[in-house]
């Protein structure tokens, strides 16, 4: 039988490990542990945040080609972290494996005895094992499989919990926002109707929805026309915006000064949030024009990757799932001033979208998602 490693392909591995080097040599301002209680912080040496450690296919590269590098690999799914650890088993002492959403990078951090780290990366969005996996629920290609579609099947609430429960209102602004479906309207309105006879279960009976409401010539172009749906309904069930945002500011706080962060994007939705919060720190905090900076709206951050990079035919040809790669990197070039605009991390005030998503405010609220997994192997 054919090992992970094997089967599985990193995307751009290269590519993330060059513009995350000059953060992780040993001779840089590499950040040392404050506590000395595992094998992990008995080893000296740069630290970086794989914060989707997936199959561990990027922690593998990176670890290979940085001898003193440590990495705390974070994922919010098991099974992922299970094969992580058994791919990268021959790292053991310079590998912390956690399991929780990266919008938890903070209490991870803090877990560590660290307040900040030299390099963080995030490969967003489902592997292919989840997808691959029928009972997860993620791929409309399996008819039978449950609506389920959550990363971290131990707690949380599922696909169908949502389409059997929201409002047609909400089901059509989910599907609009996180989908970008032009027929959010009339596929809520069908998705009502058909729970009013049977609740909605199984993936075969959203798919005929879809089929049975998006007009042909619509069906035609575009790819399969169910991606769309499943993948609005991904996001909702998984809170991936919100963690995504969580997770940009804190990553943002959390790497050092001379230290580097790399993002890649494989939907517009999450590239926007990518880019809006790299802008805060690569553009000055004043308008054009003025003949001096003040100290405040310097910019903070230098921009790597020229806005985003994407993946050229040798390297789509290399790994598929490049295609819809957007790859954006920074590096920190001093800490923002604390009272810029810029500088204001944290977001306070609830976003509109979220007033309009009750029925998932509700289901989230009732089945919180754990902040940190027990039983995993490497915690
Ligand atoms: C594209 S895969 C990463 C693949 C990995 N770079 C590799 O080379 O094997 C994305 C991973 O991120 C995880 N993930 C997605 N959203 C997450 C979140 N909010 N917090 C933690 N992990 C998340 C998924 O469970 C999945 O395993």
């Amino acid at each position: 039988m054919k090992s992970v490693a094997e089967i599985h392909q990193p995307v751009l591995a290269a590519v993330c490990a060059d513009l995350l080097a000059p953060a992780l040599t040993p001779t840089s301002e590499a950040v040392t542990p404050l506590s000395s209680t595992a094998d992990f912080h008995n080893v000296q040496g740069p630290v970086l945040v794989d914060a989707t450690l997936g199959m561990g296919g990027h922690s593998a590269y990176l670890l290979e080609s940085h001898p003193q590098l440590r990495i705390i690999g974070i994922d919010r799914d098991p099974q992922a972290r299970d094969l992580a650890a058994t791919r990268l088993s021959d790292f053991a002492n310079r590998l912390s494996i956690v399991g929780t959403t990266y919008g938890e990078l903070d209490d991870v951090l803090a877990q560590h005895g660290l307040s900040q780290v030299d390099g963080i990366l995030a490969d967003l969005g489902v592997s292919s094992l989840q997808l691959d996996e029928a009972e997860r629920g993620f791929a409309y290609a399996h008819p039978e499989a449950p609506l389920d579609m959550r990363m971290n099947q131990s707690s949380g609430f599922t696909a169908a919990d949502f389409l059997n429960l929201a409002e047609v209102e909400e089901i059509a602004a989910v599907l609009h926002t996180y989908g970008e479906e032009k027929f959010s309207w009339p596929l809520a309105k069908a998705i009502v109707k058909a729970r009013q006879n049977q609740p909605l279960q199984v993936s075969g009976q959203l798919v005929q929805i879809i089929r049975d409401t998006i007009p042909a010539p619509a069906r035609r172009t575009g790819g399969n026309p169910a991606k769309r749906t499943f993948q609005a309904l991904r996001v909702a069930v998984n809170d991936e915006l919100g963690d995504l945002e969580r997770f940009l500011t804190k990553a943002l706080a959390s790497v050092r000064v001379g230290g580097r962060i790399v993002v890649e994007s494989y939907q517009s939705l999450e590239d926007r949030l990518v880019k809006r919060a790299f802008a805060a720190g690569i553009h000055p905090a004043a308008p054009k024009g003025l003949p001096v900076l003040p100290e405040q709206a310097q910019p903070w951050l230098r921009d790597l990757t020229h806005g985003s990079r994407l993946a050229d035919e040798s390297e789509v040809a290399q790994n598929p799932r490049a295609a819809s790669l957007r790859l954006r990197a920074v590096e920190k070039t001093r800490e923002p001033h604390p009272e810029t605009r810029a500088g204001n991390l944290v977001r306070t005030k609830p976003k509109p979208a979220e007033k309009r998503f009750p029925t998932l405010m509700k289901l989230r609220a009732q089945n919180p998602v754990r902040p940190l997994d027990e039983g995993d192997p490497r915690d």
